[in-house]
């Protein structure tokens, strides 16, 4: 299967991502509403991409005590995203708890329950911040299949990890644990400030189900023509 390429819209106003939206037009179906957007222009953002019809990642890694994320989960229902994030270092009760809170509601309401996904380790931390918090684990891939381990049991429906982690993940968690992995660089793109990129085509090749693809396509000339030839590379 075919990934799904999910566009992050990094920028400080609602007028920059309308932009981008507008030109990618029906290229693009998933945008990412992450911390600056969102701070910056939330409720407009999200109102506009329901008009348009496209699905909505919100990326803002809740990370607080159990009552605080559910809650937070819970009042981000009301915008009908279509998939919400937490870190899966919040701990095992943080996460099971608003899974529980999250079906209860929307199981009572009908109102249409998000992916929940778990941040495991971002990709600007390495086995330096390891060593530093003093966790124990060897290298980062074992951390993250720890945490991916800890997602899973606590019933996420997948995590944030890099394309490299996937196959290790999908084979021991089950394939429809969902994978969503940044870090996509197309073979002729600049990698920016990214250090460990994958291309569209080897991302598919390890099994993930959506890519999260900024720059690439935000920065381009066209991003229409940008996206598609994302989408080619993985045929
Ligand atoms: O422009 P670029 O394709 O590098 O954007 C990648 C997006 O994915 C950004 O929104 C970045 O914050 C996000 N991200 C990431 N690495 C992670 C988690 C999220 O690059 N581990």
């Amino acid at each position: 299967m075919k990934p799904e390429i999910i566009v992050a819209l990094d920028f400080d106003n609602v007028d920059a991502a309308k932009k981008i939206v507008k030109s990618a037009g029906d290229a693009v179906t998933w945008y990412k509403v992450g911390l600056e957007l969102f701070v910056a222009d939330g409720q407009k953002v999200i109102e506009f991409l329901k008009n348009e019809n496209k699905k909505i990642f919100l990326d803002l890694k809740f990370h607080d005590i159990p009552n605080t994320v559910t809650k937070a989960v819970l009042t981000s229902l009301k915008y009908e995203t279509d998939m919400v994030n937490m870190h899966t270092q919040g701990g095992p009760e943080m996460m099971k708890t608003t899974v529980e809170k999250i079906d209860e509601y929307c199981d009572k309401t009908g109102v249409p329950r998000p992916l929940l996904i778990g941040v495991t380790l971002l990709t600007s931390l390495d086995e330096a911040y390891l060593n530093i918090m003093k966790l124990g684990f060897a290298t980062s891939r074992d951390y993250v299949l720890h945490l991916a381990g800890l997602a899973k049991a606590s019933g996420l429906d997948g995590v944030v990890s890099s394309a490299q982690e996937t196959p290790a993940i999908k084979s021991a968690l089950g394939y429809d644990f969902i994978t969503v992995t940044p870090g996509i660089r197309p073979a002729s793109a600049s990698v920016d400030d990214q250090k460990r990129v994958v291309t569209p085509k080897d991302a598919k090749d390890m099994g993930t189900d959506f890519i999260v693809v900024g720059r690439p396509i935000t920065k381009a000339p066209d991003p229409k023509k940008a996206a598609m030839e994302i989408q080619e590379e993985m045929c």
